[in-house]
């Protein structure tokens, strides 16, 4: 809307949008694309500055829409929320079903990408979507950008910057399209002046860098490199005197061509101090190549990743009083423990032995997103020596507060 209205509307409503908001508020242009980190007040823009506005309107039809049914619903909630304290606004609305109708004779409705078939038909007047990044691009040019052909409706897109998908191709033909009918805004977490920078500071010591920069700080990374090689310390050498202190080690069991690694930290000083890294030999021999690891402890616990092939040879190390905790990797275990990992290293809480090999594969250890969820791919598909350093750090005192890690992962 022009600045003028914008005025208008925020006296009336009496409402208090931050300056970046503003600048979004004031844009004209048909499209609105923004990318903006966590607690931005994207949610909060979209429901107050643009779905209420276009609601007050007579007849008009606005969607919101996010890549799940939870999200959406999540979503949908706070905007009716909102839209509850305007009083005899609202002549209808469920919940359940994600649809609000408004005295002015205008609707909106919540829905879910992930049930396309719900996308089909009338001609809306306003689309916003939410968490664009996460929505597949056939859902949006099959389905959501031609329902705004009919009636010439206008879009908001946001999202933090996850894939490189329809929203990042958005984003990146506006930005060098000036005359185009959008308008491309980028912020970050900072931006909103509602979020106490204390806040921000304490989840950047608690979340992977390569996390914090795309969702806080917005960023699209080309290199996907899940850890900051430059971040982390090396020890230059191996030293023998932790005989007798309390040591980790965390042990990665070779699936067919993988490698078995060895791993062992000490927990009084974090120093990365035993490392091995063998494949193709029997069973057998590989529980001598973790007891020549163990015999060097006297006090010490292995966390060893026991799914599939490693249930065996657990009860083997067992069997030979090896000091074992079995751990059975689920999608969110691995996720947890690679950002433990990561966290510990960029704060410096640990250092890792000064090998290339080492080297090479946490600088070449890949973060991407498949639907709403993190996955991880090392060099030529080895992940082995990160794993079992994630194994040993799960095991480490300092570990991440789980609350921490749990909020991170619930996105
Ligand atoms: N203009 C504003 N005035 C007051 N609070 C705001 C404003 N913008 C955002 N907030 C608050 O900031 C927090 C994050 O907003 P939200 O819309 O959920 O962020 P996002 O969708 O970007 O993650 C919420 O608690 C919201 O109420
Ligand atoms: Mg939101």
């Amino acid at each position: 809307m022009d600045k003028e209205t914008a005025n208008k509307y925020i006296k009336i409503l009496k409402l208090t949008p931050h300056s970046k908001q503003r600048l979004i508020l004031e844009s004209n242009k048909r499209f609105k694309v923004i990318v903006a980190g966590r607690r931005f007040g994207k949610s909060y823009y979209a429901a107050l500055y643009e779905i209420i506005p276009m609601l007050l309107k007579k007849d008009k039809k606005v969607w919101i829409v996010a890549p799940t049914y939870e999200l959406a619903s999540r979503i949908f909630n706070e905007i009716l929320k909102y839209i509850n304290n305007l009083p005899n606004f609202i002549i209808y609305s469920s919940a359940k079903d994600m649809e609000i109708i408004t005295i002015s004779g205008s609707s909106l409705k919540g829905k879910s990408a992930k049930s396309p078939n719900s996308l089909l038909g009338e001609g809306i007047d306003l689309l916003v979507i939410d968490e664009c990044a996460n929505i597949p691009d056939i859902i949006y040019y099959s389905y959501l950008r031609p329902a705004l052909s009919d009636k010439f409706g206008k879009g908001v897109f946001i999202s933090s910057p996850k894939s490189k998908n329809w929203f990042y191709k958005l984003y990146e033909n506006s930005l060098h399209n000036k005359t185009s009918d959008t308008d491309v805004f980028h912020f970050t977490t900072y931006d909103n002046p509602y979020i106490a920078t204390d806040d921000i500071l304490n989840v950047f010591k608690s979340l992977p860098e390569s996390i914090f920069n795309e969702e806080y700080l917005a960023c699209f990374s080309d290199s996907k490199s899940f850890f900051n090689i430059k971040s982390i310390d090396f020890t230059s050498s191996y030293r023998d005197s932790y005989k007798d202190e309390y040591i980790i080690i965390g042990i990665d069991l070779a699936r067919k061509t993988d490698y078995t690694v060895v791993s062992a930290l000490s927990q009084r000083t974090g120093e990365m101090i035993y490392f091995d890294r063998f494949n193709k030999i029997p069973w057998m021999s590989i529980v001598e190549r973790i007891k020549k690891c163990t015999d060097n402890y006297r006090n010490y616990i292995c966390y060893v990743d026991s799914t599939g092939v490693g249930d065996p040879i657990v009860e083997v190390l067992i069997e030979n009083n090896i000091n074992v905790e079995s751990i059975i990797f689920t999608h969110k275990l691995k996720e947890q423990m690679v950002f433990n990992l990561s966290i510990l290293l960029q704060n410096k809480k640990i250092k890792l032995i000064h090998e290339d090999i080492i080297a090479e594969e946490f600088e070449n250890f890949k973060s991407f997103y498949i639907n709403e969820s993190i996955k991880y791919e090392g060099i030529n598909f080895h992940d082995d020596i990160v794993m079992s350093l994630a194994l040993a750090c799960w095991g480490y005192k300092n570990q991440t507060s789980s609350d921490v890690l749990s909020s991170i992962i619930i996105l």
